[in-house]
């Protein structure tokens, strides 16, 4: 079972009937055989090492297929002994590698591409293949392979920019203002538009922000960049900092990707869920405050109009309600455990390789304008 004993003593009866006959309905389909083999697409990034680790202490078979864009396989060697665990080196693009990829896999989670707004403004072509060709051949090649279910990550970024007094549902008009964002509402809509046509359910989760720890570090982020600056004392410039984003730890990632691959998938078939927790939606101001609460006396630096105008509230409720999923983790477990990480020594070579720690640059490319992580947090 995917879904820990903690939470599953959390659930109403009437969801835990759900999950238990969705259960025995997966594996008549397979002949008895209740386990999962999961196949996670870009599953080396920052929020794939959490989810596979999750998925294989909860006894899934997890194959991640990951192009390694910045050059950090290193991530996943901590997995390579796990009996359940597999690793291939591909791109999502090419249909023969998803058709071997995809041999004996029960679902999908598809969360590889080029992720932020900064990294795909500089390298705008690349984006438009990964974000665009690539991740549409991967589509393509799902049906007709007796998947399960498929989880398409997206992005709370689709909002864009909203009202003060408003507050972004799903049904919530979406505005996404970067490539990144456009490349996303683009796979939401072809993947909605295949009701009726494939053979298997899939799911939308539109992610707030990262942050937390995890084996691909991405200090790109606002939390953990913003903390990293603020232990190092390095002078911190904020940019908008009345501006509002939600946030969510990779381990509520990981905890929500298991509990969608076991709900029943009358429950979440076509459907679109904001992904984390109405208490953690955040000015950037309270963030910093959180952190000097903490770290005192660093130096921090106001600006105003950045080139990233993204303001966004953003309501979990149907989440909450139809899942019954709220986050554990708050910013500041987020912040603390990044301290403690940077306190024990263990972060010291972050401005050394840079781009395993962050989606700043792609090693081999030009960029075609320098990202600028500080004015457009990244996500
Ligand atoms: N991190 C966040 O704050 C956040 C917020 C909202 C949504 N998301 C979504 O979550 C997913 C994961 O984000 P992340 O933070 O882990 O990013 P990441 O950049 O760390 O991971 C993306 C992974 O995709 C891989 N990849 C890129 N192109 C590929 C290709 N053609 N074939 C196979 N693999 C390829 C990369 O090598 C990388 O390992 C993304 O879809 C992102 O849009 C992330």
């Amino acid at each position: 079972m995917l879904i820990d004993a903690t939470e599953l003593a959390s659930l109403p009866a009437s969801a835990l009937s759900a999950i238990e006959s969705e259960r025995r309905s997966f594996a008549a389909r397979r002949g008895g055989d209740e386990a999962r083999h999961v196949l996670i697409v870009g599953g080396a990034g920052y929020v794939g090492c959490p989810v596979t680790a999750h998925l294989l202490a909860r006894g899934a078979r997890v194959r991640n297929l990951d192009s390694l864009v910045y050059d950090h396989g290193a991530t996943m060697l901590g997995f390579l002994p796990h009996p359940n665990y597999e690793f291939m080196a591909g791109d999502m693009g090419d249909a023969e590698t998803m058709n071997r990829a995809l041999l004996g896999i029960t679902d999908v989670v598809l969360l590889a591409g080029l992720v932020g707004d900064p990294v795909t403004r500089a390298f705008p072509a690349a984006a438009a293949r990964i974000n665009d060709q690539a991740l549409r051949t991967c589509i393509d090649a799902l049906d007709g392979k007796g998947l399960a279910k498929v989880i398409f990550v997206s992005t709370c970024s689709n909002y864009g920019m909203i009202g003060p007094d408003e507050i972004a549902d799903e049904t919530f008009a979406l505005n996404p203002l970067s490539l990144y964002a456009k490349s996303k509402v683009a796979a939401e809509t072809l993947l909605l538009s295949l009701r009726d046509k494939v053979d298997y359910t899939p799911v939308i989760l539109r992610f707030a922000t990262a942050f937390g720890l995890a084996s691909r570090m991405r200090f790109d982020l606002t939390v953990n960049e913003f903390t990293r600056e603020m232990f190092l004392d390095n002078e911190l410039v904020v940019f908008d900092a009345h501006t509002w984003r939600p946030y969510c730890h990779v381990a509520d990632f990981a905890r929500l990707i298991a509990r969608v691959l076991e709900y029943p998938a009358a429950d979440v078939a076509f459907e679109v869920f904001n992904a984390g927790g109405d208490a953690n939606n955040h000015t950037k101001q309270s963030i910093v405050d959180m952190i000097a609460a903490r770290l005192p006396g660093r130096r921090v630096t106001y600006r105003d109009n950045s080139s990233d105008p993204r303001n966004y509230r953003v309501d979990f409720s149907k989440v909450r309600t139809r899942l019954h999923f709220t986050p554990r983790k708050s910013v500041g477990d987020g912040i603390d455990e990044i301290i403690w990480a940077m306190s024990q020594h263990m972060l010291d070579d972050v401005d050394a390789r840079r781009t395993f720690f962050g989606n700043y640059a792609l090693p081999g490319l030009s960029a075609q304008r320098q990202p600028d992580i500080a004015a457009e947090a990244a996500e």
